[in-house]
């Protein structure tokens, strides 16, 4: 988090006293992600009285980014949007703000693709069945497409965002990105402008990424000590050096899926290194580490890195498999932010929690977007460009992701 944001968030909750059991998610098969069945939550307020942060850790392999529900102060109560499992430690968190600020009135869930937000709907909008849903459209399941009723969203309840109208129309003010068509399914998320902190919500299309590793790592670093290595038989060394050097590989494993300077060792390699002293327990998977990284990782991680402050950007693996045709859509999603008035903050569901948005930074951002080639091939790019490309050449994703809404 940068210093000017530190001043304004703080934290209300504490987790390290916790037990496992309050930690706990009993529907993690459905996603079999680390941390599984045990989720801790950091809950952070960022801006006072409007905006809090909850977060939890999630991925694979140990590729473990944060996942954040954003709740918000809108009038009559509280707003969920993004939801996020809810634990017994969650659910105690939201009730001290609940006593504070109101009911949780309304649950938004604000994009159609994101599995790892979308999953946890049912059990969120049990445990507050009073609330008010509201879904992106477009929600699909694969490989089957079954209709939402299907996948636990109470319909008694359930509204459509856009087709329906949208919540707190008079606090808030909503912005749709997409539909876009990959195929399978369509991309779509809704952002949020919240006019009383100037905070614009949205869920994966843009984010910031810091070099510091995320607050949520010093509850459990194991995922950065992990990749922080360099061969299997090197124990898990706790370290700020190690932090930092296993965050910024995780960040190009979650932005790239196999960043160019990545090489997979032969297996029997992986093998002679596995097993050994040290290294003997699952927290270390046993010594198995599949991965021999190439000179240039640190400069291809530092693109991705803000060393003061977030650096926002579009996630490459957003660019190259979701929008890679569509830069246009995004430019105008970015367009209509910067004339929103009193703009200032950006909350994405994932890594930095808050994002300095004023118009000027969203004017160089989207500049900087224009001038650059978009969606290339090359170097860290290339596996994700041969994956867009397959899926081209099979018939798989269409040219124009907007051919089918047009009329
Ligand atoms: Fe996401």
């Amino acid at each position: 988090m940068s210093p000017e944001n530190q001043a304004i968030a703080g934290q209300v909750s504490a987790t390290k006293s916790v037990s496992w059991l309050d930690q706990e998610w009993p529907w993690w098969p459905l996603l079999p992600l680390y941390p599984y069945g045990q989720r801790r939550t950091l809950v952070r307020e960022l801006i006072p009285n409007q905006i809090w942060s909850f977060e939890q850790l999630q991925g694979l392999y140990y590729v473990a980014v944060p996942v954040r529900l954003t709740v918000v102060k809108v009038p009559g109560g509280l707003m969920l949007f993004n939801p996020l499992p809810p634990t017994p430690e969650l659910r105690r968190a939201l009730s001290e703000l609940e006593a504070k600020h109101g009911q949780v009135v309304t649950i938004v869930l604000p994009t159609a693709s994101g599995l790892e937000h979308k999953l946890s709907l049912p059990a969120m909008t049990r445990a507050f069945p009073k609330a008010e849903v509201w879904i992106c459209p477009g929600q699909w399941s694969f490989p089957i497409s079954l209709p939402s009723s299907f996948l636990g969203i109470p319909m008694g309840r359930t509204k459509v965002l856009q087709e329906d109208g949208f919540p707190h129309a008079d606090s808030c003010t909503w912005l749709p990105l997409g539909p876009l068509n990959l195929g399978l399914g369509n991309f779509q998320e809704i952002a949020c402008f919240h006019r009383a902190s100037g905070a614009v919500l949205v869920t994966d299309a843009i984010v910031g990424i810091e070099a510091e590793p995320p607050a949520l790592f010093d509850i459990d670093p194991t995922p950065l000590l992990f990749h922080a290595r360099d061969r299997g038989d090197q124990a898990l060394e706790d370290s700020p050096q190690a932090r930092r050097r296993g965050w910024a590989r995780v960040v190009l494993f979650a932005t790239y899926l196999k960043p160019g300077p990545l090489e997979i060792p032969p297996l029997l390699e992986v093998l002679r290194n596995a097993f050994r002293p040290g290294t003997l327990s699952p927290r270390a998977h046993f010594g198995l580490f599949p991965f021999e990284w190439q000179p240039g990782w640190e400069a291809a991680a530092q693109e991705r890195l803000g060393e003061k402050r977030p650096l926002l950007q579009v996630a490459p693996v957003l660019e190259r498999l979701v929008m890679p045709r569509a830069k246009d859509v995004l430019l105008e999603w970015l367009e209509q932010m910067r004339r929103l008035k009193g703009v200032s903050w950006l909350v994405s569901a994932h890594f930095s929690d808050l994002v300095a948005f004023k118009p000027h930074q969203i004017r160089s951002f989207s500049e900087s977007i224009s001038k650059r080639s978009w969606a290339t091939n090359d170097g860290s790019w290339s596996f994700l460009g041969s994956v867009d490309k397959s899926l081209l050449n099979l018939g798989v994703v269409p040219k124009d992701p907007q051919a089918a809404f047009k009329d």
